[in-house]
């Protein structure tokens, strides 16, 4: 396994200023809230009222595959979760099973044109302990969990997301470093069908024809 493959973010070189239509935080409930998390199905009214159709149409035929929904994310300025997760516990699914239980990876952009919060990744997987918080929030997705203070000592890596589609191990235990301002994160989901995305690796390999290296 090569050091490139390790690494948990990948660039995508696609612009997403033109990604989603100015407003479309109108439709969510999110001022009363610091952290929150919506799951939109493709066959939602409100999908194509957040993303541009053009632009949905350019990555599915850019990837080969058709996105399935997307999770939002909202969080306040200067909110820090105090736990990093995986996506998905031993008690139930992230949002959608498709046969692990576990979703591998994220396509994800943030609307901030000069968004400078952080993604943290630490060495945390699904086979370590953690512990399972109910969240409370929109979508049903669930998390397994490490307190942030726990795992210091185990950063692997931090990126800037940004407008630019990323790759994103959610393999490995994440969290968001948040500075002063609101944080909208779009992350896309694609239905897989037969194809095995099933670990990051799997993940990277796929879309390799689209990573951007320096
Ligand atoms: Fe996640």
């Amino acid at each position: 396994m090569s050091d490139k493959i390790q690494q948990p973010w990948f660039k995508l070189g696609i612009d997403c200023s033109n990604a989603y239509r100015p407003g479309f935080e109108r439709y969510f409930d999110y001022k009363s809230t610091k952290f929150d998390v919506w799951v939109v199905e493709k066959s939602d009214p409100k999908f194509y009222a957040c993303l541009r159709k053009s632009w949905v149409d350019s990555i599915e035929s850019k990837f080969g595959l058709e996105l399935d929904y997307f999770l939002l994310f909202y969080r306040a300025p200067h909110f820090q979760c105090p736990t990093a997760h995986i996506d998905g516990s031993d008690q139930g699914i992230a949002y959608r099973d498709y046969g692990t239980g576990f979703y591998t990876f994220g396509v994800n952009f943030v609307t901030d044109a000069d968004d400078n919060t952080e993604m943290l990744w630490y060495n945390k997987t699904r086979k370590d302990d953690g512990i399972v918080l109910n969240r409370n929030l929109s979508a049903e997705v669930n998390y397994k969990e490490w307190l942030m203070s726990d795992i210091q000592d185990l950063l692997i890596d931090r990126k800037v997301i940004g407008t630019e589609l990323t790759l994103v191990d959610t393999t490995r235990a994440h969290n968001i470093f948040m500075r002063d301002k609101p944080r909208w994160g779009f992350t896309l989901r694609f239905k897989l069908n037969s194809l095995d995305l099933s670990t990051w690796e799997r993940a990277v390999e796929y879309f390799k024809p689209h990573i951007k290296y320096d």
